[in-house]
């Protein structure tokens, strides 16, 4: 295994066609190497969509007032839960927006879930204190998600209007050190980045060693400042999560949702190009409208279980087969280290 310049990723980055095609083949090829043909499954409860930030490209920003705001009550969180784990998942993730009024719901429902099912509870709820990221790993939280967004610290300044570059790597940085398998990501295609700023992310990946990568076109949502950009080419998607994998080699990273909405098989390509998970939401139907963060997001009218029902056709069709168990970062064993590649 060759470590890969930036120079080297960069100009990696720019490969269309045949060449595209090759570098993903060989990314598949690590991947099955350490996965076999497993996919692994996370629910997403998409609870709230609440948010005190301002974030440019983000359809629930604070100062979108045409979105109608809602809560799930936290006893409907933990029967959607139960059914969840009924369902066969074994990784549910918790996502909202970021504010700080449901933190103590938030442990209680680590607690819940912790005492009745064996299950993996992964939280992506924004910047937090140390003090109360320590108290959800106490409570028995296993995974965190909180997306760097871009490692161009001018760009993130841009986009953020409410946020530090540091303080958001320090928090990175706590939850590692509390024990969390901790997962972070940047947008692909935002405006204003270049080629270089993507090499030097996947760098910023590998230098943390973060345990999960979730990457994703930025698509333009037409209630921001944003709204009359540009989504990327989608082989720059997938030439972005094939060089994750051969990089970062035993991550954890998701085809995402934001890619079925670019591309209608986009999941599947992801799924054959490095990625080895999958997260369908698992939000009640009467409340996915109100959770776009940018715009055609799928599944909108599809409730908990026929979004199921469309992932084990996804994986079907990208040739894997999906797992349901909780699929923690595995160990990099020597023998995961191919000769060749
Ligand atoms: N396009 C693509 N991804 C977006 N996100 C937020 N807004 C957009 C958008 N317009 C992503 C961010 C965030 C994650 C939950 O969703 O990366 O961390």
């Amino acid at each position: 295994m060759k470590d890969y310049t930036l120079e080297q990723l960069s100009l990696l980055l720019k490969s269309k066609g045949e060449d595209s095609l090759l570098l993903r083949e060989k990314a598949n090829i690590l991947t099955e190497k350490i996965y076999g043909k497993n996919v692994y499954l996370r629910g997403i409860i998409e609870f709230s969509n609440l948010c005190k930030k301002d974030c440019l490209y983000c359809g629930i920003r604070k100062s979108n007032n045409q979105v109608s705001r809602y809560t799930i009550k936290k006893e409907e969180i933990k029967e959607l839960i139960k059914k969840s784990y009924q369902d066969g998942f074994r990784t549910i993730v918790l996502q909202s927006g970021e504010v700080d009024v449901h933190d103590k719901d938030i442990t209680e429902i680590i607690e819940y879930t912790k005492k009745n099912f064996d299950m993996a509870i992964t939280l992506s709820v924004g910047e937090r204190k140390r003090e109360k990221y320590y108290e959800w790993k106490k409570a028995g939280a296993d995974r965190y998600l909180l997306r760097i967004e871009t490692t161009n610290r001018e760009l993130f300044k841009k986009l953020h209007p409410d946020d530090d570059f540091d303080v958001r790597l320090k928090a990175l940085l706590n939850l590692k050190e509390l024990g969390y398998e901790t997962g972070t990501g940047v947008m692909i295609g935002l405006p204003g980045q270049t080629f270089d700023d993507l090499a030097k992310d996947i760098m910023f990946f590998k230098i943390y060693d973060f345990d999960m990568l979730g990457v994703g076109p930025f698509i333009p949502h037409h209630q921001t400042p944003l709204k009359d950009e540009r989504p990327p080419d989608f082989e720059l998607v997938l030439n972005f999560i094939a060089l994750l994998r051969l990089v970062t080699i035993n991550t954890n990273i998701p085809a995402t949702t934001s890619m079925a909405t670019l591309d209608k098989e986009g999941r599947e390509k992801a799924l054959n190009s490095g990625a080895n998970v999958i997260m369908p939401n698992y939000t009640p139907q009467e409340y996915r409208e109100k959770y776009q963060l940018y715009d055609n997001k799928i599944c909108l009218k599809e409730d908990e279980r026929s979004t199921l029902k469309i992932t084990e056709e996804t994986v079907k069709k990208a040739g894997k087969t999906l797992v349901k168990e909780r699929g923690d970062r595995r160990e990099k064993l020597i023998t995961d280290i191919p000769i060749g590649i």
